[in-house]
């Protein structure tokens, strides 16, 4: 649709769009040119679809630029201010929505310029002095990474808080563990609900770890080699916010590890998102029945009357193949590139946008769903007390007597089988039939074999016994309040 447009832009009397009128002369490079770019090419190269998101990021940028040319004596303290005033502008007008894209002008840098150009007329020629656009994207792709994560991770920690408070209000609510999807042991809803918000913890970390390295100021590297020009780089630096300047000049133009790191943290967290998504998923389903959707955040079907269907964890478990998607093609796009600046670099927004995007979703949906899933108590405990999950409790109540462990589980193991053949569970044997098994056990493993108390039992750290779990949200909670002073001290 793109190139129909342009051809038909082409015989029309008037250019495409305005901005072209009073661009310098059709390209900042005609110099050693000798024909115009091929309109297809334009289309081809044109990044503006996509990049004009980084529009705040790359005005701040050179309103900071200007201030730090002015104050290096490269321009005049006036062009600085008819700069900065021009530059004020276009941002309000993009902000209004008022502000014409062009694919001929090819990205969101040259749209400014060219505008600015429009704007404040011959002095605007200044504005790209000791800088290329290869520092410039650098930058505006690092102010643009360092506020969506600063974002992400204060939806974390909104998620984060979500789950604790879930777990909080499930205190007593006991649900099978599982390994290999088989029923294993009895574990607290809120333990588990808590090992979620030990992953969604690390994903934090990591996004605040990485903010480390993309908080480093590019701008100043020029093309590739620095500049000629008296430039004060810290000064740029200072004031755009950032502790660090980077040190290579080759490697700040040219590495996007920063953005690579970004999507990883962004997959990892995604990976945990579908881990969830897939448990309610299943607990949804009637085999399970572990849980029910609020009807707000589930879907019905078109043909069958009767069904509830998960979408919502269903598209956020799909929607992590996409994020790992992105997190492949910047890798593979950056793989094998020799230094410094390619264009294959300009490929990196997409997949870094998308991700943003995808990421922000699933915190948001599921902050707003966790608080309204209604866990299904009743069908929880059933499920814990059927299938011998205190088939470990009675080999350890041997060992308490006594008995090797590796003898106890097989002695336990034989319980187990003839129970099955009884069609019976471990706490219905009698007193008579576990004797047969060894004469240690006593009329105290029915209090042992309790559903309660194979969770109570369980008090090593970190393990599901209630106090430990109600330990283990105070930490939790506490965790979460430091973060806030911490982050509040910073504001
Ligand atoms: N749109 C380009 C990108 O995103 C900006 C840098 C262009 N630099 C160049 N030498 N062509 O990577």
């Amino acid at each position: 649709p793109q190139l129909v447009e342009i051809a038909h832009s082409e015989n029309a009397s008037e250019p495409l769009i305005n901005l072209q009128r009073f661009t310098m002369s059709d390209k900042p490079w005609d110099g050693r040119f000798s024909e115009k770019t091929d309109r297809s090419v334009e289309a081809f190269t044109s990044s503006i679809q996509i990049d004009k998101r980084l529009y705040a990021s790359d005005i701040d940028g050179s309103v900071a630029h200007c201030k730090m040319l002015a104050r290096a004596g490269i321009i005049s303290e006036d062009e600085s201010s008819q700069l900065i005033q021009g530059l004020g502008k276009i941002k309000r007008e993009i902000e209004r929505g008022e502000f014409e894209y062009d694919d001929s002008l090819e990205d969101i840098h040259m749209h400014v310029e060219a505008r600015l150009l429009q704007e404040v007329g011959k002095v605007a020629q200044k504005l790209h002095t000791a800088r290329s656009r290869n520092d410039q994207v650098a930058l505006d792709v690092r102010m643009y990474l360092r506020e969506e994560s600063r974002q992400i991770i204060a939806g974390l920690t909104g998620l984060r808080q979500t789950l604790v408070d879930l777990a909080e209000s499930h205190p007593e609510t006991v649900l099978p563990g599982y390994t290999h999807l088989q029923r294993a042991q009895p574990v607290l809803l809120a333990h588990h609900l808590l090992a979620y918000f030990e992953m969604f913890s690390r994903d934090q970390e990591r996004f605040a770890d990485g903010l480390k390295r993309i908080n480093v100021l590019p701008l100043g590297a020029a093309a590739l080699a620095g500049t000629t020009y008296p430039i004060d780089r810290h000064f740029t630096a200072e004031l755009l916010d950032f502790p660090q300047v980077a040190e290579n000049s080759m490697d700040a133009v040219s590495d996007r590890d920063f953005a690579i790191e970004f999507l990883a943290s962004a997959s990892l967290c995604m990976i945990h998102f579908s881990r969830l998504s897939e448990e309610f998923i299943l607990w949804s389903s009637s085999e399970f029945g572990f849980l029910t959707l609020p009807d707000a955040f589930a879907t019905g079907s078109s043909i069958m009357p009767q069904k509830k269907n998960p979408d919502v964890p269903e598209l956020v478990r799909g929607k992590t193949g996409r994020v790992i998607g992105n997190l492949m093609a910047l890798l593979t796009m950056m793989k094998s590139l020799p230094l410094a600046y390619n264009r294959d670099m300009q490929e990196d927004k997409e997949p870094l946008f998308d991700t943003v995007d995808t990421l922000k979703a699933c915190i948001d949906i599921y902050s707003r769903m966790l608080p309204r899933v209604i866990f299904r108590n009743e069908r929880m405990y059933e499920a814990a007390s059927t299938g011998f999950l205190n088939a470990t409790d009675l080999a350890d109540y041997l060992v308490s007597q006594g008995m090797p462990f590796r003898q106890a589980h097989g002695c336990s193991g034989k319980a187990v089988a003839y129970a099955l053949e009884q069609g019976k569970e471990l706490h219905e044997l009698t007193l008579g039939e576990l004797e047969s098994f060894s004469a240690l056990i006593k009329a105290d493993i029915f209090d042992v074999l309790t559903t309660k108390n194979v969770v109570d039992r369980r008090v090593s750290f970190g393990g599901t016994a209630s106090k430990n779990v109600a330990a283990a949200m105070e930490r939790a909670k506490s965790r979460l309040e430091s973060e806030k002073k911490a982050g509040s001290q910073e504001e």
